[in-house]
C-alpha cells in the first residue's frame, strides 16, 4: 500500500481543525442562544462546558487518531481492541448522515451569496427562502457544494485539505472582523452589543432547563466531536505536536468566531428594528439577517461578503466530514483517491436528496443526528478511552506535551464519569424530545 498523507506542517493540521470546529453551529446558534441566554454570562458557562466536556472528548479523538494513524475504525484494530471497531463504524456513518443535509444546507449558503449579488431576497426574504431551501433548487444548489467539496478532498491531505483551508480560515476571520468593524459603523451597533453581551444570571437561571442541553450539545457539536473527524485528522500529524496546545487553540478560535458572529449580526438587527429573539437556526441567518443587508446602504456587497464567510466556514467543515468516509475507505482499497471521493460524492448527494427535497425531511435528519447519533458517539468514544485504552491514551497525550501531572488523572476521571455523565443527561433529554414530543427541538442546530 502506498506511503500514508500527513500534513506538510503543523499550523496545516490547526487550521484544518480549527476549519472543522468553525461552522454554522457558531454563526447561527451560539449568538442567538448566547443572547437569549443570560450574553456574557452564558458565554462563561459555555466556556465552562467546552473546557469540562468538549476539551476532553476532543483530546480523546485526538490520541486514538495519533497513536495509530489509521482511520476511525480501524484505529481500534491498530490499538488491539478490534472487538471494538463498532464504535469507530458508527462514528462514521453519523458523520456521513450528517454530512447528507450540511451539504443541502452548504447549497442554500451558495445560493444566497448569488441572491445578495442579485438583491434577489431583499424584497421578501422568507418566500425567497421557502422557494430556494427546498426542492429542485436547492437539489442543484447541494450538488455543486458538493462537487467543491469533493474536488478538495480528491487532490489529499496535503494538496487539498491543507492547501484550501489555509486560505478559507484566515479570510474568515479576516472577513468577520471586516464586517464586525462595519457593523459598529450602524445605527444599532450599541444596542445590538448590549443585547448580545449584558451578562444577566437570572436569565441563565431562568433558562437553565434549555440552556444547559445546549451548552452540553454545542459544546461537541461545534468542536466538530463524535464524527471521527478529529481521530481521521489528528491520524495525519506528527508524533511529538503537543496535543494539549493544539487542542487549547482550536477551543479558543472557535469561541472567537462565534463572538465575532455576534458582533456582525446583532447591530445589523437592531440597525433594522427586527426582532433578535429568534433563538438561532436557518432563519435567522436566512430570513431575519438577510432582511438587514435589502435596507442598508451597500447591501448587496455586504450580503455577498457575509454569505462569503458563511460558505466558507460551511466548506471547511464539510471538508473534514467527508474526509473522515474518504479516509477510511482509501485505507482499506486500492483505489484512487479522486475516485473514492467522487463515489463517496454520489452515495452522499443520494442520501441528501430528501432533505433537499423538503426541509421537514431535513429537519428530520437533523434531529436524529444531533439528539441521537452525536451523543451516543461521543458517549461511547469517551468511555472506551477513559476506561479501556485508559494508560495508553494518557501515554499518548504525553507524547510531545511532556509530563502532565496531575492533569493526567483528571484527564481520564473526565472522560470516565465527568463527560459521559453529561452527555447522557443531554441524551436522554433528546430521545425525550424526539420521541415523546416535549420541549421544542431546543438543541437542534437547525
Ligand atoms: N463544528 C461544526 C459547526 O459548528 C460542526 C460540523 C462539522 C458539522 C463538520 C458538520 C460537519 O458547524
Amino acid at each position: 500500500m502506498a506511503k500514508r498523507e500527513t500534513w506538510a506542517t503543523r499550523v496545516g493540521f490547526l487550521v484544518a481543525a480549527i476549519g472543522s470546529a468553525v461552522g454554522l453551529g457558531n454563526l447561527w446558534q451560539f449568538p442567538f442562544k448566547t443572547a437569549g441566554n443570560g450574553g456574557a454570562a452564558f458565554v462563561a458557562f459555555y466556556l465552562i462546558a467546552v473546557l469540562l466536556i468538549g476539551f476532553p472528548a476532543m483530546l480523546a479523538e485526538f490520541v486514538m487518531g495519533r497513536r495509530t494513524h489509521r482511520n476511525a475504525v480501524d484505529a481500534f484494530s491498530e490499538l488491539g481492541h478490534r472487538q471494538w471497531r463498532i464504535l469507530g463504524a458508527f462514528a462514521v456513518v453519523t458523520g456521513f448522515w450528517i454530512l447528507s443535509y450540511y451539504n443541502v444546507v452548504g447549497g442554500w449558503v451558495l445560493r444566497y451569496i448569488v441572491g445578495s449579488a442579485q438583491g434577489a431576497y431583499f424584497g421578501a426574504p422568507a418566500e425567497y427562502f421557502g422557494a430556494v431551501s427546498a426542492g429542485p433548487e436547492a437539489i442543484a444548489a447541494q450538488f455543486v457544494f458538493l462537487a467543491i467539496v469533493v474536488g478538495i478532498v480528491a487532490l489529499g491531505i496535503e494538496d487539498g485539505i491543507e492547501k484550501a483551508t489555509k486560505v478559507m480560515v484566515p479570510s474568515i476571520a479576516v472577513l468577520l472582523v471586516f464586517l464586525a468593524v462595519w457593523a459598529f459603523t450602524l445605527d444599532g451597533a450599541g444596542a445590538g452589543y448590549a443585547y448580545f453581551l449584558t451578562p444577566s444570571l437570572d436569565t441563565m437561571v431562568e433558562n437553565a432547563g434549555t440552556a444547559i442541553p445546549f451548552a452540553v450539545g454545542q459544546a461537541f457539536f461545534t468542536l466538530s466531536l463524535g464524527m471521527a473527524i478529529m481521530i481521521t485528522y489528528s491520524s495525519y500529524i506528527g508524533d511529538d505536536d503537543n496535543l494539549l496546545v493544539d487542542g487549547g487553540t482550536v477551543v479558543v478560535f472557535n469561541t472567537l468566531i462565534g463572538i465575532l458572529a455576534g458582533l456582525v449580526v446583532f447591530p445589523i438587527l437592531f440597525a433594522n428594528n427586527i426582532d433578535p429573539a429568534l433563538g438561532g437556526g436557518a432563519s435567522a441567518l436566512f430570513i431575519a439577517v438577510a432582511s438587514g443587508f435589502g435596507s442598508l446602504p451597500l447591501g448587496n456587497l455586504i450580503g455577498v461578503v457575509f454569505f462569503g464567510v458563511v460558505a466558507l466556514a460551511a466548506l471547511s467543515s464539510a471538508i473534514s466530514l467527508m474526509e473522515v468516509t474518504v479516509a477510511w475507505a482509501n485505507d482499506n482499497f486500492d483505489v484512487p483517491r479522486p475516485q473514492l471521493a467522487v463515489g463517496i460524492g454520489v452515495a452522499l448527494f443520494a442520501l441528501g436528496l430528501p432533505s433537499a427535497w423538503d426541509v421537514a425531511l431535513l429537519t428530520w435528519f437533523d434531529n436524529i443526528a444531533y439528539s441521537l447519533l452525536l451523543p451516543l458517539s461521543v458517549l461511547m468514544l469517551v468511555l472506551f478511552v477513559g476506561w479501556v485504552l485508559a494508560g495508553d491514551a494518557v501515554a499518548e497525550l504525553r507524547q510531545g506535551a511532556g509530563e502532565l501531572g496531575t492533569f493526567g488523572p483528571i484527564w481520564m476521571w473526565a472522560l470516565r464519569l465527568t463527560v459521559p455523565t453529561l452527555v447522557f443527561v443531554t441524551l436522554a433529554l433528546g430521545i425525550q424530545t424526539l420521541f415523546l414530543g416535549e420541549n421544542p427541538a431546543f438543541f437542534a442546530p437547525f
